[in-house]
């Protein structure tokens, strides 16, 4: 008779109160939780994947759905699709309580449309562009069933050998933590409760991207003012941005698992910051902290797991088949139990699956997000501002080769990347992996924009990755038939990505000697290089006169590339990571401590910091990236030489003009520079940018304003302080700026 009471108002609270937008949801939460079991509530922090491999080994039980049925799964991922998760969800609604289930899925750099990965994107430093580019992700994936994406990933990242380079905003922490807040914004949209609003999730709590050696899931061993001045910022901006979700690392931080890390979990993330969401594994996660050596067994690693604010277990099941037992050896309070499990079901309040589990599996608006030209349009036009232009020297006739007339030309068009259709969406586009039709190649973007006067020719001339050198001779056939040659080389995309760490980081097979072979016939050379990180190409960079580094811009990643060869779009991305010269000189960033015998400059080795055998400097700095036309900065002038502590504000202000034959755009960069502090600070630590358009001859003065919270930093003590003294500031089109002015921080 109780039962069927609690079985009557269960029903009655998840059908109609939670229906209606006043009741606070944790209040909603706090009701369902006292009708709840202790299994019903394991089940709710238990999420498996659907039946496909994704990134991890798949254990696979045969009664899956009766799990459901029982209410002993939370949340699934890697379900894609109106009719797949309308399925799975008509089981969970079977369940005692009715509780329906979240569907999550990398939706890492667009769903049906494929943008440029991650790294691509945030080389546009164009933070609306990154924002629309998750927005549309976001209404495109909630449209096939999908309430959550596992992104953006904000893990800051310095060593390019680490493969999951390719997913984040790239080395700076200023950088990352807007593009952070970019990226949420816009898969968050107005709010979750919208159809179009999947919950975000900041990943990997916490240092990821630190990895020893670069080496995927290594450990990570930093000090604590380095983790949270550096590694830290972005997840907190995260928060600021109200992001749903967390999901913790594989890697251990200083000896302790990032999974059973209390300090960052629990003092940090849900203390200090007061984050409300909930914490996700990383997949197998808790039971991978048994081969770390931190747990000895499943039992020991959920204990340790959920006491350290881990609040749902992502495919381990080491809480399925622990929790329960260590509830009842009083190894862990039911309290911390009920604060997991309601903030997963404070989530599916806000996203309003109490009201309508199936409100995001609506077939007519999946078929409207099914191809969708508007955002294909836009896909094009962010792999414009995607593209970085590292090179353009002019040639004999005075004139660089780029942009390139599309008029009387014969073009070769040379190398593996040319005719590759699925390589263009580089790693993590796992939605539609056999999307190769709805992809532009670069041959395509290419002739489609070719005058009827000029011919096209093609060769691939070798693969990516082996040593077949057959191909050869047909592209220098090409190559010395053509007045013109687009070459195009890279890494493959299964090379950059989770798992993809790289200790060698240049063209991968014969495509140099390739490259090396079609410079012989003396025919000026374009350069496209595709890639989900930093490659190390010095030889091209010495001998290519022209160099786009296209890196993988997904759908319209033809057209893109094809705009920026004809002009149609004058190239103005900047990188987002130093470019190193070898993989010895890694890892190299720009906002690196100055040392106590520092270089003179790159010729300077005598007892100073630098190596015998190589500059310092790297083969292209943060920041930096050309245009077809020429900017001159100067006139740096700040509205006073004193900044006081308190209440203080100052402006500088520079004059920008465009000196040469193109309307573009450019990136002004700020920088500052701490010169004293109580513990050493950077060279340079980029604090502001402005990314403006000028016609061909236009000049502008651009302000920036600094406050004292710009200049905050933390000492040895963990504390976030401002300093007074004296001050360097730095404005400039790339970190390597030397146009620079004064002031002091003054009490
Ligand atoms: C492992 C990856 O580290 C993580 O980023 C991803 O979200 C999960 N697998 C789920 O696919």
């Amino acid at each position: 008779m109780k039962k069927t009471l609690q079985i009557i108002i269960a029903i009655f609270i998840c059908l109609n109160i939670f229906g209606q937008k006043k009741i606070n949801p944790e209040v909603q939460a706090d009701s369902l939780i006292r009708l709840m079991t202790l299994d019903e509530k394991i089940g709710q922090l238990n999420q498996y994947t659907s039946d496909w491999e994704a990134t991890g080994k798949i254990t696979t039980e045969n009664d899956k759905e009766i799990q459901i049925r029982q209410g002993k799964v939370g949340s699934m991922l890697n379900v894609i699709g109106t009719e797949k998760t309308r399925k799975l969800q008509e089981i969970a609604m079977q369940s005692r309580l009715h509780i329906p289930m979240i569907f999550g899925l990398d939706v890492i750099h667009g769903f049906r449309t494929t943008f440029p990965v991650p790294l691509a994107e945030t080389a546009s430093w164009d933070l609306a562009s990154i924002e629309k580019s998750a927005r549309i992700a976001a209404t495109e994936a909630a449209a096939f069933g999908e309430h959550w994406t596992f992104a953006p990933m904000v893990d800051i990242a310095r060593d390019p050998r680490w493969g999951r380079v390719m997913e984040g905003a790239g080395e700076d922490t200023y950088l990352g933590c807007l593009v952070a807040k970019a990226r949420i914004n816009g898969f968050q949209g107005k709010g979750l409760g919208n159809v179009d609003a999947v919950m975000a999730c900041a990943k990997h709590f916490a240092a990821y991207g630190a990895a020893i050696g670069g080496r995927d899931y290594n450990s990570v061993d930093m000090s604590l003012r380095q983790l949270n001045e550096t590694y830290l910022p972005p997840f907190k901006a995260a928060v600021e941005a109200n992001v749903a979700t967390f999901m913790n690392s594989f890697n251990d931080i200083n000896g302790i698992p990032a999974t059973a890390n209390k300090y960052i979990q629990r003092d940090i993330l849900k203390g200090q910051w007061n984050f409300k969401g909930f914490v996700v594994s990383d997949w197998g996660s808790i039971g991978e902290m048994i081969a770390h050596g931190y747990a000895k067994n499943s039992y020991d690693a959920a204990m340790k797991a959920i006491i350290a604010g881990s609040d749902m277990d992502m495919e381990s099941r080491c809480y399925r088949d622990n929790l329960k037992q260590l509830v009842q050896d009083g190894k862990v309070d039911i309290s911390i139990i009920d604060e997991a499990v309601k903030r997963i079901l404070i989530k599916k309040i806000e996203l309003r699956l109490f009201q309508d589990p199936y409100r995001f599996c609506n077939l007519e608006r999946e078929k409207q997000q099914t191809n969708n030209a508007e955002n294909r349009k836009f896909a094009r036009e962010i792999g414009e501002k995607s593209i970085v232009l590292l090179k353009n020297d002019p040639q004999t006739s005075g004139t660089p080769i780029l942009p390139l007339s599309s008029k009387n030309k014969t073009i070769a068009l040379i190398g593996p990347f040319i005719k590759a259709t699925i390589a263009n969406h580089g790693f993590w586009s796992i939605a539609f992996p056999d999307d190769s039709a709805r992809i532009i190649t670069q041959y395509q973007g290419i002739k489609s924009q070719l005058d009827k006067s000029s011919t096209l020719l093609y060769s691939m001339g070798c693969n990516v990755n082996d040593n077949n050198k057959t191909g050869f001779e047909d592209a220098i056939k090409m190559a010395k038939a053509a007045d013109v040659i687009i070459l195009s080389l890279g890494e493959a995309p299964n090379m950059s990505g989770e798992a993809k760490s790289r200790s060698n980081l240049q063209l991968p097979g014969v495509q140099e000697e390739l490259l090396k072979e079609i410079y012989k016939t003396e025919k000026p050379i374009v350069l496209l290089l595709n890639a989900g990180r930093p490659l190390i190409f010095n030889w091209a960079v010495d001998h290519v006169p022209s160099i786009l580094y296209t890196w993988w811009l997904g759908t319209e990643a033809g057209n893109s590339i094809a705009d920026v060869i004809f002009g149609k779009y004058n190239p103005a991305g900047k990188l987002p990571i130093s470019f190193p010269r070898t993989e010895g000189q890694i890892p190299i960033y720009y906002n690196h401590f100055n040392t106590g015998r520092p270089a003179k400059d790159e010729n300077d080795k005598n007892y100073v910091s630098a190596y015998i055998d190589l500059q310092n400097s790297p083969r292209f700095p943060f920041g930096y990236g050309l245009s077809y036309t020429d900017f001159n900065i100067s006139n740096l002038k700040l509205s006073s030489d004193q900044l006081s502590i308190n209440e203080g504000k100052l402006t500088a202000t520079i004059d920008i003009k465009n000196t040469g034959n193109y309307d573009g755009e450019e990136v002004v960069q700020l920088y500052i520079r701490d010169l004293v502090g109580c513990v050493v600070r950077p060279v340079k630590e980029l604090k502001g940018f402005q990314k403006i358009f000028l016609r061909k001859g236009e000049s502008k003065s651009l302000s920036f304003t600094i406050t004292p919270a710009d200049l905050k930093f933390y000492n040895d003590q963990i504390k976030y302080i401002n300093e007074t003294g004296d001050y360097e500031i730095f404005i400039g089109n790339s970190s390597n700026t030397n146009l620079k002015g004064n002031f002091k921080l003054t009490l």
